[in-house]
Parts: C-alpha cells; structure tokens; sequence
C-alpha cells in the first residue's frame, strides 16, 4: 500500500494529507503518525499465523502513546512491558492483564507484586535472583503467576551492537544450564507455573538466519525440559524484526518493514505443535508509521561543510546519536532536481547532535522543511528535554484527517514540575 508519496506536484503526501498542509496549521518540530499503516503492519503479523494459538504482543517501549495503544488493542494485540509505567499504560489503554508479558532484567519488587496482582499472562525470568523475588512476592499475595524463563542463546542477531541482546556477553536472559536449573526450582513451588521460554537476541534484525538458529536451539532446550517432566506450554519468541530504513519513501509500494519476510519462516517450526506462541514486536508495527517534520532554521557553509540546521534535535530523535542510525529525510517540496551533500543537524550543543552527515539530498533552503522517515518507534519514546527542549507534539492521520494525540509541552510545564 502507497502510504508516503510525492503527488503529481511533487508535495509530500502522507497516506492522503499534503504534509504541506500540516506544517502551515501546527508549529514544528512535530511527529506524525499514521493509524492505517499501523494497522497494515498488524494485519501482516496476523496474516503469518495461519491456525497457530498465537499472541502478538506489542513492545510498548517503541512508543507509548495511548492513541497508538488504542490502535493495536483493537487490532487484538497484547503487550510487552518492560516497567510499572508500561503496565501501567497498557492496562489504562484496556489491553486484558491475560495478554500482558512483562520482561526487563531489573523488575523492583513493586514491579513484581503489581504484574501479580493483576494476573498477567506472563512474567519473563531474567537471574536466579528475581526468580527468588517472584517466588517470595507470590507466596506473599498467594496468588498464582505464569512465568517463562529468559533464555540466552548467544547468538549473533547481526546487527547494531547496542541492540543486540542474545549473545553470552549480554546482560540478558540465562545460559541453558542456568535455564533448567531455574526451571527445577520454579517447579517446586506452588504459586509458581514456569509453563513458558522466553528469547529475545535484538533489534533491527533483517534476515532470519539467527532468529532460525535460536528456535533449533529452544526446540533443543524443550524437548530436553520436557524429558524432566516440566512441560513448556508457550513460547515467547521476542520481538526484533526489523524496518526497511533506506526505502521508506514507497511511491511503488515498495514493502517498508521485513514482517513478511521473516515471520512466516520463524513461525512455521512451530505450526504443528500445540504450544502457543508469542511474539514481542515494537518496532516493525509503529517505526514505518511515524514521521518527524522539521524545519530548516539556518543553512551554514563552512570551508569544509555545509551544514543544514533544523529546528528538532537529538532530543526528539536521538537514534542517528546512538547508533549513528540511518534515516531517509525528504523534503516536503521536491521541487529542485539538483543535489548537493551536507549535514543535516540539531540545535543541542553536542557534536553527536545529527539526523544525517555527508548526505546527498536535494538542495535545501531555510524556512524549507524535512520529514526524518522511520520515526514511529524508538524516537517520542526515547526523547529528553537535554538542552531544556520541551517534548513535542504528536499527531495521528486517521481517516485523512490530522488530530493532536499528545500536546507537548511548553518550557511552563517543566517548569512547574521543580520546586522553586
Ligand atoms: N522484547 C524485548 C524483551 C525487548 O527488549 C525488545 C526491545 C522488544 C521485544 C522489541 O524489539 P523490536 O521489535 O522493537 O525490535 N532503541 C533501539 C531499540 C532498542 C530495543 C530494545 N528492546 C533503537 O532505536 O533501535
């Protein structure tokens, strides 16, 4: 499906609003979503699981905004959470505690006590030490709580070393002798039902190669479990499919995510087996919904450089800073043929503060504005007021009409969050 598109006159088109149009209603810096590829992306995760007893979750750290919630509960998604915050979230968004995981390898005992008392499907083990929490907190509260065990495969998920979860070296998840010593003590226990594996090897993931070498290794770790007499009723597979960051422009309806490359081939090991499976997707259900629009402030030319400056930083998308990310920008007009290489960069006084260097992009000019493509996820979610930046807006496409979904702030709002 044509979701982002130049039209005949060469503006940029968002599903089926001018962005031009956008930008002369709400000041930038701005993120726009749209719901309708959202709910495509959703519809490709569903369509890959044929008869399978299947729960997708959604990773809520990509991007927590209610409206958004909204959207993947109706879609009969569950969630993945990772914080008393996401719970928190995802409950007041009406997503069933039933289909609710809750991972991280730091959960606070509030954290625990909370996940239980809500009843939710899961609890993902991370150490021995929080196996030891949960089994204190349930015994407590009496009540009974499902977990998994998070198992770490030391596979190379080929990507971004800070996004990259599965290897020995990670702090994620257990070693399988760590796993089946955790499965024994948790069997022992009457509140305690440890019916579930848990993996997730990373982010951005684009070919299935390692995701194929984690299921043999946890059909190898299974069958060994269920030789003990500790059968495993689910597996949570994670999440980590990656977006297609190169190609987001889709004039020819180029596929912008790599779901229906990758999930049909990780789900098909499993389809004639009764367990349920689970997967944990944050980033291939919002990232190609989410665009953030800046303006250009300033064009300075250097001996060396020619610098474009814009009116949002790393504060609003600080992926290009952390993982030297790549996002296509396009600019709102398309009108000049001729290219010209230059940095794209923020206000914030860090060097580090770039959406794109030494890229070839249509001449720009200032008071021109950009779309950072690919913004969905990781990018509202991991945004800062560093610099002392409120957080900005966010607006969802729906229907083609435009509506505000989070205000942002003003420098008033923080302010009055300190004692004075
Ligand atoms: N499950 C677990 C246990 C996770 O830790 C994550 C992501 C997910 C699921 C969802 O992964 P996804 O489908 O979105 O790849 N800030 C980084 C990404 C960090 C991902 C952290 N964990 C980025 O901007 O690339």
């Amino acid at each position: 499906m044509k979701y982002l598109y130049y039209n005949s006159e060469d503006y940029l088109c968002f599903e089926k609003v001018d962005l031009s149009s956008t930008v002369a209603t709400y000041p930038t810096p701005f993120y726009i979503y749209s719901a309708e590829e959202i709910r495509r992306n959703c519809k490709d995760v569903l369509s890959c699981s044929g008869s399978l007893d299947f729960l997708p979750c959604y990773a809520l750290k990509a991007n927590y905004n209610p409206s958004l919630l909204k959207i993947i509960k109706q879609m009969n998604f569950g969630t993945d959470v990772v914080s008393g915050g996401e719970l928190f979230f995802a409950l007041k968004s009406g997503i069933p505690p039933e289909k609710i995981v809750f991972a991280g390898v730091g959960k606070s005992k509030d954290e625990i006590s909370r996940a239980v008392n809500e009843g939710i499907y899961s609890i993902n083990i991370e150490s021995k030490s929080e196996l030891d929490q949960v089994m204190t907190v349930a015994n407590k509260l009496q009540k009974k709580i499902v977990i998994a065990i998070r198992v770490n495969p030391d596979i190379d998920a080929k990507t971004h070393p800070y996004i990259s979860t599965g290897l020995h070296s990670s702090k994620f998840g257990v070693t399988r002798d760590m796993a089946l010593q955790l499965y024994r003590q948790a069997s022992q226990s009457s509140y305690i039902e440890p019916s579930g594996i848990h993996v997730h090897i990373g982010s951005q993931i684009e070919t299935i190669e390692p995701y194929l070498a984690t299921v043999k290794f946890l059909k190898a770790l299974i069958t060994q479990l269920e030789d003990e007499g500790i059968p495993i009723r689910y597996i949570d597979l994670g999440g980590g499919i990656g977006i297609d960051y190169q190609h987001q422009l889709n004039g020819n309806e180029k596929p912008n995510t790599y779901i229906k490359k990758i999930l049909p081939g990780l789900l098909k090991p499993f389809k004639n087996e009764k367990r349920k499976v689970l997967i944990e997707l944050g980033r291939s259900i919002v990232g190609s919904a989410g665009l953030l629009i800046t303006k250009i402030l300033y064009v300075k030319e250097t001996p060396h450089k020619k610098f474009i400056i814009v009116d949002s930083a790393m504060n609003n998308l600080i992926r290009p800073s952390l993982y030297n990310a790549y996002h296509q920008i396009l600019p709102l007009n398309h009108k000049e043929n001729l290219t010209e290489v230059v940095d794209i960069v923020g206000p914030v006084c860090e060097t580090s503060d770039f959406f794109a260097k030494d890229r070839s992009l249509p001449v720009l000019n200032e008071g021109d504005y950009l779309a950072i493509t690919g913004a969905g996820a990781y990018g509202q979610a991991l945004s800062s007021n560093y610099n002392l930046r409120p957080m900005i807006a966010e607006y969802l496409v729906e229907d083609n009409r435009v509506q505000t979904i989070f205000k942002g702030e003003s420098i008033e709002t923080i302010a009055s969050k300190y004692k004075t």
